[in-house]
């Protein structure tokens, strides 16, 4: 059944958000973190995107102490052999995979190592990466982890700030953004899939323009289904 709430809820289109027609964050690559666990749930969720008026996504998977066997070559390895399956199916929906990094005690190494997967920007040559943080406490230093970012030569940026809500404010993210920081914000949050304070954070830095793109963050076609994105 149709869930009555979705009546009466702000629906966003595709290209007032997502104005290239990629989802910029999205957990589609199966088994590899805890995203989509099987191919057909990822054909699945291509099926919701494209439904949406989406053209095609960032797959971003984790990577974190939490899936320690996720690195630029195992995930290009799972990422392939999922791409040839959804190219079977959704021959003109393209693929791209990056990843989120999760800013713990292991990514300073992986930040000296180099060998990260960034997140394309069209039309921006410079690189980027995709980060977060835990939601329940800031790690200690995360500011210099982001300074650190920027001088080897990425711009840092952090996946949906709004979840963050109770440790940080607008404030502090427009500090960042002077700092060359910026922002994904995750569709959900505009109508509060991660409760009202994160929408009401989320609505302000809309507000103030400090997202530069969004994401679905989609870990599920159910969901996929629940935000507020028409064609
Ligand atoms: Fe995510």
């Amino acid at each position: 059944m149709f869930p009555l709430f979705r009546l009466f809820r702000r629906q966003y289109r595709c290209r007032e958000l997502l104005p290239d027609a990629q989802d910029t964050h999205c957990h589609l690559v199966p088994q590899v973190d805890d995203g989509i666990r099987s191919c057909a749930d990822g054909l699945h969720l291509i099926g919701e995107m494209r439904a949406c008026g989406l053209r095609g996504c960032i797959c971003t998977p984790h990577i974190s102490l939490r899936f320690p066997h996720n690195n630029p070559d195992t995930l290009r390895e799972h990422f392939l052999r999922f791409a040839v399956q959804a190219a079977a199916e959704h021959p003109h929906f393209r693929l791209q995979l990056s990843a989120e990094y999760m800013l713990d005690e292991r990514f300073p190494r992986l930040l000296r190592g180099g060998d990260l997967l960034p997140w394309p920007v069209p039309g921006d040559s410079r690189r980027h990466l995709l980060v977060e943080m835990p939601t329940g406490f800031i790690p200690a230093g995360w500011t210099d982890t982001l300074g650190d970012i920027l001088s080897h030569g990425y711009i840092p940026v952090l996946a949906h700030p709004e979840r963050y809500h109770r440790h940080l404010g607008a404030e502090d993210f427009r500090r960042l953004w002077q700092m060359g920081i910026r922002f994904q914000g995750n569709i959900g949050s505009l109508v509060g899939l991660y409760g009202a304070p994160a929408r009401e954070l989320c609505l302000r830095m809309l507000r103030e323009k400090l997202y530069s793109r969004w994401g679905s963050d989609a870990h599920h076609p159910r969901a996929f289904r629940k935000l507020p994105l028409k064609s």
